[in-house]
């Protein structure tokens, strides 16, 4: 996962999984065929016709409104089904195999992490991305970017969200450790920790969400034993070395770029 950096970004809208937006229109449906209107019957010309137009505006009109409400129906059960798939469209997924990375151990905040791993998770936009049509996708509730009723808004991905916070715990605990080990001291610590993201209300916000995500993704990925001596194994697991399937990383990260709504970038 190392080596993604902002430069690689897609900044025009090319991100290869990206789907044509679907806006549900109304297909032109329902070509109605009229059959010889020749009558048996002696009724006036004009009112004949006039009846039949009548009739006919009905059927169209009937036809429009069952459209309408199926297409309410589909629109929902794409919201059930995945809401993200309708704006990503199919995701590739990618194999990842699990290993340690110790160039992860450093305050993610810190002053020399500007150019460190934990900010290269972030996309350019942070994650935040402009969504041009939210009603259309059932979305609503996203910030407002202009003064229209229905105009853009912004959200934000998850995933990238999670990692922030993930960022934040580990900042916090690498200040207290280094506070514990001496190698810090108490006014910067003091100083550092209620940096707004640092907060212990924030943090606790961290590990709370963060426990959520994790049983949303449901990862059953079955990981073997971990090597012990002679590289026999040994009880119990590390997670290292075993490969999982994922939603592309790098695909997410494009399209978060690609989308953004500001023009912003770092993991914190
Ligand atoms: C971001 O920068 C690009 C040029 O690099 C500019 O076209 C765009 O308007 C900027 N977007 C925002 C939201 O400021």
């Amino acid at each position: 996962m190392a080596g993604i950096r902002y430069d690689q970004a897609a900044d025009s809208e090319s991100a290869s999984f990206l789907r044509e937006s679907e806006d549900p229109k109304l297909p032109a449906r329902g070509a109605v065929r009229r059959n010889g209107t020749s009558s048996h019957i002696a009724v006036p010309r004009c009112l004949a016709y006039t009846a039949l137009l009548f009739m006919f505006v009905n059927f169209v009109t009937l036809i429009a409104i069952l459209h309408i409400v199926s297409l309410d129906g589909q629109l929902h059960e794409r919201i059930e089904s995945g809401l993200s798939e309708t704006l990503f469209g199919k995701i590739p997924k990618s194999t990842v195999v699990f290993k340690p990375d110790k160039t992860f151990n450093v305050d993610p905040f810190g002053p020399d992490s500007l150019e460190g791993p934990w900010n290269n998770l972030s996309p350019y936009g942070k994650g935040h991305i402009r969504v041009e049509n939210p009603s259309a996708l059932g979305l609503s509730g996203g910030f407002p970017l202009d003064d229209s009723k229905h105009g853009p808004e912004e959200y934000t991905i998850s995933m990238f969200h999670q990692l922030h916070c993930l960022a934040a715990i580990q900042s916090k605990m690498s200040r207290l450790l280094d506070w514990y080990h001496d190698t810090n001291d108490k006014e910067y610590l003091k100083f550092s920790l209620n940096q707004e993201h640092m907060s212990d209300d924030h943090i606790y916000h961290c590990v709370d969400y963060i426990r959520q995500s994790i049983m949303c993704s449901g990862d059953t990925t079955l990981e073997k034993a971990r090597a012990g001596e002679n590289g026999k194994p040994a009880r119990g697991v590390d997670g290292w070395d075993v490969v999982h399937e994922c939603p592309s990383f790098d695909a997410i990260f494009q399209f978060a770029a690609a989308h953004r709504s500001r023009n912003i970038t770092g993991i914190q």
